[in-house]
């Protein structure tokens, strides 16, 4: 039997479209794209070369007023324009994919969410780190309950330079607020969030954070801060100015400890409960696993297809305004009072439960 596959169109033909979502949908049994736009012409060209068939559009306005065979939209420019896109292909009754972050402010994050909910209509954020083979392994130790429940958790992602977009548009365009909302907070904060939300089972209630710019740019490329949850404390750690590229994550359960550096997985676990003897330290059995994750590829693109599926199933299940668009609301709550907080002196801001 032949299953119709979901009409899909890309708005925004750079890097991770190219990259990291085209190889997933010419992969997938369930999704494919019909259509693209993009403002530059030279990516258009570009997409027509390496798409024959699929109709090009020089903007999401024409695009949405020609296209009446659509499912869905696949939302990747700037973060300037997640929103607006979002909203029209919302209104247009559409269902959508949208590249982190999912919006520059928490009011628009907010109202996707709403207008989601009342047009039925899923609302599908690319938290792709979820997809990595490591971190899944990581989710497998934590089900297994390995190292007990999570109270602790650091997250650093270290990278010597931004990302740079495609040449042909602005490839620098993470380091203008008016393109970007911000810099490395606003560019990665979302994969560091939502992970920590996944590791210590909720929502933050509060954040500390501080942040610096080396250079003339007027978005940040250094930023740490403190996030406290219910059931413990996580600290983030993201730098543009680092001496190399990796992900360093720890996490502290009652019975151990996970240390992921890239593939490499270190797995803790206590022997027996600590004793108040000094002479009778504590022991450890130490586990270690390399778990392929392909990190130094940006496109992650082996990740995609495991994403692609979950958006399907959403559909599927008619999941219109799911965890995974929860998790986004929060992460915009996180990366946007981070910036209250770092413009006060550095000050714990309460963050919101969004509780309806
Ligand atoms: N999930 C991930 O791992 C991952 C990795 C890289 C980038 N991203 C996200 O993907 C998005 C794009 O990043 P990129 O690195 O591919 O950038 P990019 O600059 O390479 O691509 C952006 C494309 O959007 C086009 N564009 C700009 N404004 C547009 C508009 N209003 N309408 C239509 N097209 C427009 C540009 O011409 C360009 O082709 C960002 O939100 C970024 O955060 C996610």
């Amino acid at each position: 039997m032949t299953v119709r596959k979901r009409k899909g169109a890309i708005v925004g033909f750079g890097f991770i479209a190219e990259k990291g979502h085209l190889p997933a949908y010419q992969a997938s049994e369930d999704l494919e794209i019909i259509a693209v736009a993009d403002v530059s012409g030279s990516r258009r060209a570009w997409a027509a070369q390496l798409l024959p068939g699929v109709r090009i559009y020089e903007d999401v306005g024409s695009l949405l007023h020609c296209e009446q065979d659509l499912d869905f939209v696949d939302i990747s420019t700037p973060p300037y324009a997640h929103a607006m896109v979002a909203k029209h292909a919302l209104e247009r009754g559409l269902h959508v994919l949208c590249e982190k972050p999912l919006a520059t402010s928490i009011a628009d994050a907010q109202g996707l969410l709403a207008q989601a909910e009342k047009q039925r209509r899923v609302l599908f954020p690319s938290h792709n780190y979820q997809h990595a083979p490591v971190i899944k392994a990581v989710r497998a130790i934590l089900e297994a309950g390995t190292i007990g429940s999570v109270h602790s958790v650091t997250l650093n992602t270290f990278r010597n330079t931004h990302a740079k977009g495609v040449r042909d548009w602005n490839t620098n365009w993470r380091r203008e607020k008016r393109y970007s909302g911000g810099g490395i907070a606003m560019d990665h904060g979302s994969h560091t969030f939502y992970l920590a939300f996944e590791w210590l089972r909720g929502y933050p209630t509060a954040v500390t954070a501080k942040m610096s710019t080396l250079g003339s740019f007027d978005t940040e490329d250094n930023y740490v801060c403190t996030l406290d949850f219910p059931t413990g404390i996580a600290t983030a750690h993201l730098t543009w100015t680092a001496g190399n590229r990796k992900v360093i994550y720890t996490l502290h359960g009652d019975n151990g400890a996970i240390r992921v550096e890239d593939d490499e997985l270190e797995i803790s676990v206590m022997q027996g409960t600590p004793s108040d003897n000094p002479n009778q330290p504590t022991k450890w059995n130490i586990e270690k696993q390399s778990v392929s994750s392909k990190w130094m590829d940006a496109s992650h693109s082996a990740w995609f297809s495991s994403l692609f599926e979950e958006f399907s199933e959403a559909i599927d299940q008619r999941d219109f305004v799911g965890k995974q668009a929860q998790d986004a609301l929060h992460c915009m709550d996180v990366i946007c009072t981070s910036y209250a907080s770092a413009n006060d002196g550095c000050r714990e801001l309460p963050l919101h439960s969004f509780l309806s």
